[in-house]
């Protein structure tokens, strides 16, 4: 069996939409994959473990049973994750720093946990799946914005630190996919609030948009190319051409040109 077919995976979050595609997909192609669930599953075809990324204890449990298994970890895929609704007057400390534990603080420990052996290997891939949405502030999903544009900058600083190593990290990050993200999703809409309608408005909307978006296989087979190149980028974006536009032309023009764009489609 060639080298790449033997790759010991770990993805985070593999019982449903994305992390559940990139679980099937590359146990298809042959790599020995694990996903992640906290609760018991259904068979899906490829082995689960028990991890909450937001309790040290699971993390560790959960790691070290991986290591007991496979002796070693060659990728592991931050992928668990939740959304968040809500205008910012609403966003009360505690229930984003819900949203923050999962989104950045998990992949942190993830990271800090699968670190000693990847480093002591001397070989590892870390792909942190950001969102298209941590380059820009969305309007009522200002915190998860803010969590993917965090797990994007750690990312970024790991890839330098990492260096001496020869472990590797980057970013992938998705636009729009068809999965159950909007069932999971924190929503703060206290009844008083003056955002009420724009914020119920906006979610009818976005929910419409996640139902009609690409199937979640495709960021499966972006991962399977990132896994087979041996000088990853430090980002990859995948989604529909206006999701990846809207980054490009964020990044080259931005302030109220690209914030005129985003009133006007979200029709605020
Ligand atoms: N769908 C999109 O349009 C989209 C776009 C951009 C980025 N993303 C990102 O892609 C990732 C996957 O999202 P998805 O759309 O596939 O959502 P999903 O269908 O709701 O799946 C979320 C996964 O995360 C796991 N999870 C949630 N909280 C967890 C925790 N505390 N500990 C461990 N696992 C946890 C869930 O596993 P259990 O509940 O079984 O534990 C589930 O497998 C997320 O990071 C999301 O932000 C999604």
């Amino acid at each position: 069996m060639a080298y790449r077919q033997e790759k010991v995976i770990l993805v985070t979050g593999g019982s449903s939409g994305i992390g559940k595609s990139i679980c099937q997909y590359l146990t298809s192609k042959g790599f020995k994959v694990y996903g992640t669930s906290r609760k018991a599953q259904e068979d899906l075809g490829f082995p689960l473990l028990s991890i909450d990324v937001t309790d040290d204890e699971s993390v560790k449990l959960g790691v070290e049973e991986l290591l007991r298994r496979e002796g070693r970890i060659d990728v592991l895929i931050n992928n668990a994750g939740i959304g968040m609704m809500g205008a910012v007057e609403d966003s009360i400390p505690k229930d984003s720093l819900k949203v923050f534990e999962t989104n950045v603080f998990g992949p942190l420990r993830m990271m800090q946990t699968v670190l000693p052996t990847m480093r002591a290997q001397k070989s590892g891939l870390i792909i942190n799946i950001g969102s298209i949405a941590g380059y820009m502030g969305l309007p009522y999903r200002s915190i998860y914005s803010a969590t993917k544009a965090s797990l994007g900058m750690i990312t970024e600083a790991l890839r330098m630190e990492l260096k001496p190593y020869n472990v590797k990290a980057c970013v992938l990050d998705p636009g729009d996919y068809s999965t159950s993200i909007a069932q999971h999703r924190q929503v703060n809409i206290p009844e008083q609030s003056p955002y009420r309608s724009s914020v119920v408005a906006l979610e009818k909307m976005i929910d419409e948009e996640v139902h009609s978006s690409s199937d979640p296989m495709e960021v499966a087979l972006l991962i399977e190319k990132i896994i087979s190149i041996p000088e990853p980028k430090v980002r990859y974006i995948s989604g529909k051409f206006k999701q990846k536009l809207s980054v490009a032309i964020k990044h080259w023009i931005g302030g109220k040109f690209f914030e005129n764009i985003l009133v006007k489609h979200y029709k605020l």
